[in-house]
């Protein structure tokens, strides 16, 4: 090879680098623009497009709830609270029993980054709470005195307190607040040694002496606006 020959060579082979620099230019921005952006600026995924792909389907479009899957009401509670939910869930301190619909949400909770989870609580917790469907005729003298006992902790309105940990019961469904009832009495909540709320709460469900009790209490609550 003559000194001629080398240079067209390197001549040529920075040509070919500088075409590879372009390529390489191209796919990354094509990947940006696709949605597909390097790691890092995954955290920016928004709590709305992971509360979308991952539990709207059961939940509803804006958290309001889907009784035919009995999935309950998760606009507008409490953040914490429903961190808290969601990790004790993939931990196994919350079991659902009763609820074979829940399975497909363990599961997804489960592989889920806690960082992710906390972003979704955030979200919804930051959504207005819906007005649903309640019949709202059956309430009696009996079932807000029975409520009494519980405005302590989940506020006179049934609004919660996050400060005692305790969730809104006010726009959620009767039957699922009722399920959630019978879950603490039969220990599929509330039975785990770490789980400080879920134990308070349990003490305090076992203070509903029947289902009729329970059934008074959850027609209360259906008058109590959010
Ligand atoms: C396959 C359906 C399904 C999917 C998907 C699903 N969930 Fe659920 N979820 C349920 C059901 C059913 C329950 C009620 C469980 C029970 O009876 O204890 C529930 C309960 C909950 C609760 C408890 C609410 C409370 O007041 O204590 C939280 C929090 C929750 N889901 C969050 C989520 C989040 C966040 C996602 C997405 C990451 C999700 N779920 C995906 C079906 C689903
Ligand atoms: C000492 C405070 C306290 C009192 C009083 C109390 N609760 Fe609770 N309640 C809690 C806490 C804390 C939680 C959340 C438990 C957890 O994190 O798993 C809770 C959770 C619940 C839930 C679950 C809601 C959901 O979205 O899944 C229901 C239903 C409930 N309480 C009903 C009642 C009723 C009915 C009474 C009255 C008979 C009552 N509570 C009295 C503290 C209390």
């Amino acid at each position: 090879m003559n000194a001629g020959e080398r240079l067209t060579l390197r001549a040529g082979s920075r040509i070919a680098n500088a075409q590879m620099a372009a390529k390489a230019a191209a796919i990354i921005l094509a990947a940006t623009a696709s949605g597909f952006a390097p790691a890092g600026a995954r955290a920016q995924e928004t709590g709305g497009d992971l509360y979308e792909t991952n539990c709207a389907a059961c939940h509803g479009a804006a958290g309001e709830g889907n009784a035919a899957l009995q999935a309950p009401v998760l606009a507008g509670q409490g953040e914490a609270y429903l961190a808290r939910q969601m990790a004790n869930f993939a931990s196994g301190k919350r079991r659902a029993d009763d609820n074979p619909t829940a399975a497909g949400m363990i599961f997804i909770l489960e592989e889920m980054a806690q960082s992710d989870a906390q972003v979704i609580a955030k979200y919804l917790s930051s959504l207005a709470p819906p007005s649903i469907e309640q019949d709202r005729a059956a309430a009696s003298f009996k079932g807000r005195g029975l409520y009494s006992g519980c405005i302590s902790c989940h506020g006179a309105k049934g609004q919660g307190n996050e400060a005692l940990g305790a969730p809104r019961l006010s726009a959620q469904y009767g039957w699922y607040v009722e399920g959630q009832i019978k879950a603490f009495k039969n220990g599929a909540r509330g039975f785990h040694a770490d789980d400080v709320y879920g134990k308070q709460m349990k003490a305090m469900a076992d203070t509903v002496r029947s289902d009729e009790d329970a059934a008074l209490i959850v027609d209360y609550l259906a008058t109590l606006e959010p």
